[in-house]
Order: C-alpha cells, then sequence, then structure tokens
C-alpha cells in the first residue's frame, strides 16, 4: 500500500491536451467469449484508425500475459487484477488522447464497472464493445485448441466451460460475429466513434 504520496498536475490541463493534439482519447473495451473475435475485429480497426492517421493502440490479452500481467493466471482473483491493472493502463492512454482497444475477455461484469467508472470519473470516454458469439460457435471455431483441451479437463477455469462469462447488459456496441463479419465490425465501429466525434 502506498503512503505520504502527492498527485502532481501537469502544466497543460485535461481540457487543453486533445485540443493541443487534435484528437479526443478514448477507450473501447472490447469483451467476449476466448475465439468470439475480439482481437480480430481490434487489429482490424486498429489498422483502419492507424491508416487514417489517428493515434490509436491496442492492449491484447495475450500480449499482456507476456509482460506487464504475466503474474497473473485465470482464477477469479488473477482476472480482476488482470482487467483493474488494464482499465488503469487504458485510463493513461485514452487520458494521452489515444483511441485505446482493449481486448481481453473481461468476464465479470463489476470488473468492466470498475473500469469504466474510472475512466468516467476522470471525464474519459468508455465504450463497451460485446463481441458476441455462441458457446456452440466458439468451440467449433476453437483456433488455439483451447476448447477442447478445456473439455478434456486439461485446463482448469476455462471461461465458458468450467468459469463463467457475464454478458454485458448495455453495451454500447453489441456485435454478432456469427452474423457480422470483420469488415462489418469496423464500419460499424467506425460510424459509432465518427457520430460521437472521436474520429
Ligand atoms: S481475462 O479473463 O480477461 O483475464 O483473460 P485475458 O487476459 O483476456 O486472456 C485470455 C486469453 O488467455 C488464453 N487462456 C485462457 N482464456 C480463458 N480461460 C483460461 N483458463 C485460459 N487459459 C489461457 C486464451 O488464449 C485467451 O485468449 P483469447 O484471445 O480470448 O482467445
Amino acid at each position: 500500500m502506498s503512503t505520504n504520496i502527492t498527485f502532481h498536475a501537469g502544466s497543460v490541463s485535461a481540457e487543453e491536451r486533445p485540443t493541443l493534439l487534435s484528437q479526443k482519447g478514448v477507450t473501447i473495451w472490447f469483451t467476449g467469449l476466448s475465439a468470439s473475435g475480439k482481437s480480430t475485429i481490434a487489429c482490424a480497426l486498429e489498422q483502419h484508425l492507424l491508416h487514417l492517421h489517428k493515434f490509436t493502440y491496442r492492449l491484447d490479452g495475450d500480449n499482456i500475459r507476456f509482460g506487464l500481467n504475466k503474474d497473473l493466471g485465470f482464477d477469479e482473483k488473477s482476472r480482476n487484477e488482470n482487467i483493474r491493472r488494464i482499465g488503469e493502463v487504458s485510463k493513461l492512454f485514452a487520458d494521452a488522447c489515444c483511441i485505446t482497444l482493449t481486448a481481453f475477455i473481461s468476464p465479470y461484469r463489476a470488473d468492466r464497472a470498475v473500469a469504466r467508472e474510472l475512466h468516467e470519473k476522470a471525464g474519459l470516454a468508455f465504450v463497451e464493445v460485446f463481441v458476441d458469439a455462441p458457446l456452440s460457435v466458439v468451440e467449433q471455431r476453437d483456433p488455439k485448441g483451447l476448447y477442447k483441451k478445456a473439455r478434456a479437463g486439461e485446463i482448469k477455469d476455462f471461461t465458458g466451460i468450467s468459469a463463467p462469462y457475464e454478458a454485458p447488459e448495455s453495451p454500447e456496441i453489441h456485435i454478432k460475429t456469427d452474423e457480422c463479419d470483420v469488415t462489418e465490425a469496423v464500419r460499424r465501429i467506425t460510424a459509432y466513434l465518427s457520430e460521437k466525434s472521436f474520429i
């Protein structure tokens, strides 16, 4: 626990920064089962926004677990901590006026609510995107063979099989990836960002 610490505000205010950089920060929070399409859509969106010369960066579950969160597993407490850290990191990126794309299963509603609150308290926008595909579909896709292993009992606490996934109740954007391809998903999110004047 940190004690005797003091927050240092910079010389550029939170209102001034987006004006100086001509870009507002926002976190686009993708949530969904493994193999639902979070990373695929986030990658395509990142590429699209970078080609529009927008300051954009993607934080992805598997990748972050190679570094910052390499000490965490998949039990409930570890997932809580994983999402707590990503909530904090994405808030910093958004504060730096970045269009921040986070692609984590983030299975618990309460953890996603904490990440949202953190952003909103800082006056930063948080856009939840539910990347939705039925378990039967993601299990059939199974690109990494993880569902097969989970069914065989070789992976414990596997989301959708032996660990819970709490679907969002009112996400800003709901994408059903068994009905909508990547191009259409990117088009829908881009249209939302444009409508809200983020791009
Ligand atoms: S979480 O729930 O948000 O903390 O998970 P996340 O950081 O997004 O990591 C999910 C990726 O880790 C791999 N993996 C598992 N997923 C779910 N449950 C278990 N037990 C598990 N073990 C490893 C898997 O590749 C996930 O990647 P995606 O891209 O979601 O398929």
